[in-house]
């Protein structure tokens, strides 16, 4: 803040208690220069004040997310034994050949359960492990689709889904470079998913710049997501995959236990970034990550 009012004691020693001063030169000038100097000075002061804050806030942000990254690491840990030790039990229990039907029913639903169980866990952990693995570093948004692209690639070809990329060269972000790989696969993986079904399936992945913000976007020609849905879709374990999807879906084919979005939402929000959909029932869904730049 620049005061040039004379005499304005009563705010001037307002800013100076809440520290707003950083310095001051009273009038009359002796020296313009001396002027130009501190208003040169006080925007340098501003400008590295600002990038601390930044700064602090990116860490705050990092360790926030290493420490629930290692929380869930640690239960998706336990429950994984958990899950084991039922898994095997109920195993040993089906081998038994003179078991009454009622029961041999029952314990299938038990594994049926369990197996659930194991994939909230592998969904959770691949989140976590990432968030621990890595801090926030400023890298290309595109190199890191392209990566995520690569670890999707086998099963999109094995899918027979075409893919169409548009790749931006000036993408560079502070990012948390495993999460938002997830993320993007995460975003890659639900719109082949959503393909199931079609003639010809098309993924098309995009990343850009906008503004202040640079971009993923992932757009599918399928089922699209209706009204009643699309208020739901970020919501933890809300899912229209496997067992919850509709009868006689494409989607039944497929697990899902309905994470992805929702910790993907976690991690752009992380990020100071958003995801935005656009989705038109029978036709499509475009889903957009962005992120700001500074
Ligand atoms: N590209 C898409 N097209 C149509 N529906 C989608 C798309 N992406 C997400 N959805 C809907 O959002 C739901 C939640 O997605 P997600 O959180 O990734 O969980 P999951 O993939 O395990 O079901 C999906 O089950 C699906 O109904
Ligand atoms: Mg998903």
């Amino acid at each position: 803040m620049i005061f040039t009012a004379y005499l304005d004691i009563d705010s001037i020693m307002q800013a100076v208690s809440e520290e707003a001063v950083w310095r001051y030169i009273t009038k009359p000038w002796q020296d313009s220069r001396e002027l130009v100097m501190a208003v040169r000075n006080a925007f340098q002061y501003h400008e590295a004040m600002t990038f601390h804050r930044l700064a602090a806030e990116q860490l705050q942000r990092a360790e926030r997310l290493a420490a629930l990254g290692h929380l869930v690491a640690g239960i998706s840990h336990q429950f994984n034994n958990i899950d084991v030790g039922i898994l095997g039990y109920v195993q040993l229990s089906l081998l038994h050949k003179d078991l009454p039907a009622e029961v041999r029913e029952h314990l299938e639903q038990v594994r049926v359960c369990a197996r659930r169980g194991t994939e909230i866990i592998k969904e959770l952990a691949t989140f976590s492990d990432q968030s621990t693995q890595w801090g926030f570093t400023c890298g290309s948004l595109t190199d890191t689709v392209i990566e995520a692209l690569s670890f999707c690639r086998k099963e999109l070809d094995a899918e027979g889904i075409q893919i169409e990329t548009e790749f931006a060269d000036e993408c560079n972000a502070v990012f948390n470079f495993g999460l938002v790989k997830q993320l993007v696969m995460n975003l890659i993986r639900n719109a082949a998913h959503a393909t199931l079904g079609k003639e010809t399936r098309t993924v098309r992945i995009e990343t850009g710049k906008q503004g202040e913000n640079i971009f993923v976007r992932v757009t599918d020609n399928g089922c699209g997501i209706s009204k009643e849905y699309l208020p739901k879709i970020f919501d933890p374990f809300f899912t229209t995959k496997g067992a919850q999807a509709a009868p006689g879906s494409t989607q039944s084919g497929v697990s899902g236990v309905g994470l992805g979005l929702s910790l993907s939402q976690t991690v752009a929000q992380a990020h100071r970034g958003a995801i935005t959909v656009q989705s038109t029932p029978g036709s499509g869904s475009c889903f957009t990550f962005s992120l700001p730049v500074a």
